[in-house]
């Protein structure tokens, strides 16, 4: 199971001071030299965290899976088009995204989006790019990201991660039945939001789920494990427990 690293909030620390410090470039690189198998980007419409700079130098700089995660709209279609064109970008995560949200809240709701996101999917799928949609664990919105042509999920596990440890089960049970379910219609399954050492291990135990994507806990985590590659490190070796 690939580990793609979000280092939106390295961003984040580096935005509230100016200047160039912390590097998202050189976090980036630390994490791939710990083991991280990709690296994941978020460009918010506010740019509160990653810009588009940082997006270009790293798709220039870093030889990795840059996954692309985006909200719907036209502004960031054409910006993962120009990514694929100039940087062979190989994937993109469409997200809903909403202004005052302090993080993604949920899942698209592929059945209400209309004709709009698979016109988006289709344009960029036809340019080459592995075309995700973030989704709740619901067979009605999994099918329709098939049928639209997405070619991968992401599951949304926010609300299993944010959890009581007692509730976890059964909402990983219910994610554990999205990915069979995803995975039944031909799509690449991969999960992510809120995920950490103590709540990996139950979608690494699912063997449909190819990827995972963490961002806020592991940049945390680096400030008590040895920086981000350690906080890397342990995240692999809780995935390995899990999945072997
Ligand atoms: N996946 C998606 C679609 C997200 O929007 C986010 C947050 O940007 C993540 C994964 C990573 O979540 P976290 O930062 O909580 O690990």
């Amino acid at each position: 199971m690939r580990l793609s690293v979000n280092i939106d909030h390295v961003a984040t620390l580096r935005n509230a001071r100016g200047g160039g410090h912390p590097c998202p470039v050189r976090a980036a690189r630390a994490c791939l030299d710990a083991g991280a198998d990709g690296i994941t980007l978020h460009l918010r419409e506010d740019r509160r965290h990653i810009r588009d700079a940082d997006v270009f130098r790293i798709a220039a700089e870093v030889p990795t899976r840059l996954n692309f995660e985006m909200a719907g709209t036209a502004e960031m279609v054409a910006i993962a088009l120009r990514l694929r064109a100039g940087h062979a970008l190989a994937a993109c995560c469409i997200v809903p995204e909403k202004r005052q949200e302090l993080t993604t809240e949920g899942g698209l709701d592929v059945l209400r989006a209309g004709p709009a996101l698979e016109a988006q999917v289709r344009e960029l799928a036809a340019a080459g790019i592995e075309v995700a949609l973030f989704v709740e664990p619901d067979a009605a919105q999994i099918a329709e990201a098939a049928r639209i042509g997405a070619q991968a999920v992401e599951l949304h596990t926010g609300t299993y991660a944010d959890a009581a440890p007692a509730d976890r089960p059964a909402l990983a049970a219910r994610l554990a039945e999205g990915a069979r379910a995803a995975a039944a219609l031909g799509l690449k399954v991969h999960a992510g939001h809120g995920l950490g050492f103590d709540t990996v291990g139950a979608i690494a135990a699912m063997p449909e789920v190819e990827e995972v994507s963490i961002g806020h806990f592991l940049v945390g985590a680096a400030l008590f494990e040895g920086g981000l590659a350690g906080a890397v490190r342990r995240m692999r070796d809780a995935i390995r427990e899990m999945r072997g």
